[in-house]
Parts: structure tokens; C-alpha cells; sequence
């Protein structure tokens, strides 16, 4: 083990990585006098997004969240209509299958990947199912062959929530390529950022066209500027999710360093792997497992403590060595909300309510110094002797 640094370190858990080219991105934004969305800079990182993650249609959107929104109200769902989705995940995955007008039925993970337990899902499938949004967890991909094969048996819809999956793959596919459409997020926690920013992506034409008019306060603009009608109009119901240009110039710089900035997190990761290993062997800690059909993009780093207590503590006695750290996430089904509006108090999921007890997010991004992640792997040490 290294020596351990006596000067007071602050590490946060997560730190987004910009380049100063970023100034000349924005400027070319400003220069053009085109500052809100869908324009010459818009267009382009989409133009680049499809090229890079092989999709057929990128919609540049103002959040994941707004790009899920935007999937579910593709589905028409009816107020019976059920949307299977795991309860371990962000809230935004389960507020629009609401916003859809569906229902979220919440199933368990795996506590391998903590991804969808695939036999969890299926069981819980009825004759409303209409859909299942898939969340791949810090990178890491869900089983998408036994999910794709389950929902094309029964006629559901696939959607993947893949704000954390951004540039990593499944058997060779990215991430949010592979179900009828995908989310990603560049919120900036992510491994790509704008400030806040998502995109919608999908093969299909026909849902590619409806996420224009969604995302265009349900017009039909985008046909008009691609001079298809000679005015627009209101055609459906719709919102306001297109990204300014401006972000989306933040962006075109973040895709610049997608293998760099990839490259440096996954150093980290193998860091704290090798540097955590004996703990593991003594059964201090799990660490991440990675399927080798599954190449990650190294967006969190987690281990998983023998017990909640346990977990608190490291975590505290972490924050006073100045490491922040975090837990993810509060289970869906045990959130306040759900438990009123949707009746989830006899929901049991227990590898989620223990995933979430045990977790800890490490620091993790790219500009993160060697000595700082040694650092770490020693307090770690310190707290688990
Ligand atoms: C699984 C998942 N889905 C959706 C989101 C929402 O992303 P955004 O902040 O871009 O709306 C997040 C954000 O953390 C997430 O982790």
C-alpha cells in the first residue's frame, strides 16, 4: 500500500471533465446568431451521435428525462396500461412511465450487475403490460438478449434507460442501440456533459418522426425546416425538450475526448479493483462485477458493504479523511411517493432494499490524480481493518 498523504484532500465523488476548447464551440454558437435548438450545431453533434453509437436517429433533448418522457408518450398508454421497470433507478425512469399515463410496476435487479432480474421481469408481465424500460447500471449492461427475446414474445415495447451507458456495449451493440429506442443522459454527473442534456435514439423511422413533433411543442416544425409543408402547425400533443445549441456546442467538445475521457476513467476503475482485491478475498466488500459479453464505460464505481450500519459508517469516517462518497439508490417502490399514489407497501424486492443498504459510490472521473485514488484505497483499508 502507498504512503498516505498528510495534507487535507477534498475529493468529491464525481467532478466533470471540460476542456478550454469548449470556449471555441460556444463562440462559433454565438457567432452564427442561432442560439436556441435544432440548429446548424444541434444537428451536427446528432449527425455525429448516430455515426459514433451506429443508431440511425439521435433527437438532441434537455435531459434523459425528457427523453424518456418522450418514449413513453410515444406508447399512447391507456390509464390500465403497465410499464414493468426496475425500483433500483433515478426517479425520472418511473415519473414518465406517470407522465405517459401508465403505471410503473417495479421489479427486481440481479445482484450481479444490479441490472433487471430477467425471471423477476417476466413474472411479472400481465395482459397490460405494454412495455419495459431496462436501466443499465453504472455502465454496465442489463441482459438485453433474454429481454429483447421475452418482450418480442409477448409484443411489448423495449425502452432503454441508458443515462448511465452512454458509449459502453452489450455484445458488441452500444448501449441504448439495442431496444425499440434508448435515453441517454449528459447531465453533468455523467461520463459526457453539457450541463444538462439527454438524447433520444432509435432505428425506427416512425418513432423517430413522433419524437420530432413531441420534442417541438407537438408541431410539426421539424418537417417544415426540412421544407416538407409550407407552414407548421400543432399535430399532436407535445412539450418543449429540444437543447440550445449552446449546450449541445459543450457537447461536440465532450465528444472530442470520448475515448480519452473513457480511457482515463476506466484507469480509475482498474485502480481501485486491483488496490480493493484483499478485501474482497477477506470478504470485507463486493466489488463490481463486469460480464464478459459487456464492456463498460466505467461510469461508477461502487462496493458493496456487509451492512447498512456498515456502509454509513464508511461513509462517514470517508467524509472526515475528506473523501466524499454516496449511496444510490433510495429503492422506488419504499420512496414516499409510490407507497401513496401507487400502493407499493406490500411490493418486496429484497436484493434491491439490500443493494441499497450496502452500496457506496467511490470518486470517479478523469482529472481524479493517482495519489488521490491511492489515497482512498488506503482510508478504505483504514475503515475496514
Ligand atoms: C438511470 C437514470 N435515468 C435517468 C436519469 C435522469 O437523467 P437526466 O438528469 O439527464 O434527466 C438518471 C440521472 O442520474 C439516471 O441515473
Amino acid at each position: 500500500m502507498t504512503t498516505a498523504t498528510t495534507r487535507t484532500i477534498s475529493i468529491p465523488v464525481n467532478k466533470p471533465f471540460v476542456d478550454d476548447r469548449v470556449l471555441d464551440y460556444i463562440k462559433t454558437v454565438l457567432d452564427s446568431g442561432k442560439l436556441s435548438g435544432d440548429g446548424p450545431m444541434g444537428k451536427a453533434v446528432e449527425a455525429q451521435l448516430c455515426e459514433l453509437f451506429s443508431i440511425t436517429h439521435v433527437l438532441l433533448t434537455t435531459s434523459c428525462t425528457h427523453a424518456l418522457e418522450m418514449a413513453m408518450m410515444m406508447l399512447d398508454l391507456q390509464p390500465d396500461d403497465e410499464v414493468i421497470t426496475p425500483s433500483f433507478t433515478f426517479v425520472s425512469t418511473a415519473n414518465a412511465i406517470l407522465h405517459g399515463g401508465g403505471k410503473p410496476v417495479f421489479c427486481e435487479i440481479n445482484d450481479r450487475t444490479l441490472t433487471i432480474d430477467v425471471k423477476d421481469f417476466e413474472r411479472r408481465i400481465t395482459s397490460k403490460t405494454r412495455a419495459v424500460v431496462v436501466v443499465h447500471y453504472a455502465g454496465v449492461s442489463a441482459e438485453m438478449d433474454e429481454v429483447m427475446a421475452i418482450a418480442r414474445a409477448r409484443n411489448m415495447v423495449v425502452v432503454e434507460d441508458a443515462a448511465q451507458g452512454v458509449n459502453a456495449k452489450y455484445k458488441g451493440k452500444f448501449l441504448g442501440t439495442i431496444g425499440d429506442c434508448g435515453a441517454y443522459s449528459f447531465h453533468d454527473t455523467k461520463n459526457y456533459v453539457c450541463g444538462e442534456g439527454g438524447a433520444f435514439l432509435t432505428d425506427e423511422e416512425t418513432l423517430a418522426r413522433k419524437g420530432e413533433i413531441i420534442r417541438e411543442k407537438g408541431t410539426n416544425r421539424a418537417n417544415f425546416l426540412r421544407g416538407q409543408v409550407d407552414k407548421y402547425t400543432w399535430v399532436d400533443l407535445g412539450s418543449s425538450y429540444i437543447l440550445s445549441d449552446l449546450l449541445a456546442a459543450v457537447l461536440k467538445c465532450q465528444l472530442d475526448d470520448l475515448d480519452v475521457i473513457q480511457e482515463r476513467r476506466r484507469r480509475i476503475y482498474e485502480m481501485y479493483m486491483m488496490g480493493l482485491r484483499d478485501l474482497e478475498q477477506h470478504e470485507k466488500l463486493r466489488l463490481p462485477i463486469i460480464p464478459e459479453y459487456c464492456e463498460s464505460n466505467y461510469h461508477i464505481f461502487y462496493i458493496l458493504l456487509r451492512s447498512e450500519v456498515e456502509r454509513n459508517t464508511v461513509m462517514k469516517k470517508l467524509k472526515e479523511f475528506g473523501i466524499q462518497t454516496t449511496f444510490h439508490y433510495v429503492p422506488l417502490h419504499s420512496s414516499p411517493f409510490a407507497l401513496q399514489a401507487l400502493g407499493t407497501k406490500d411490493v418486496s424486492l429484497p436484493v434491491t432494499d439490500r443493494i441499497s443498504q450496502n452500496l457506496l459510490r467511490l470518486p470517479i472521473y478523469p482529472q481524479i490524480e493517482t495519489a488521490e485514488v491511492e489515497y482512498v484505497i488506503e482510508k478504505l483499508h483504514e475503515c475496514l481493518k
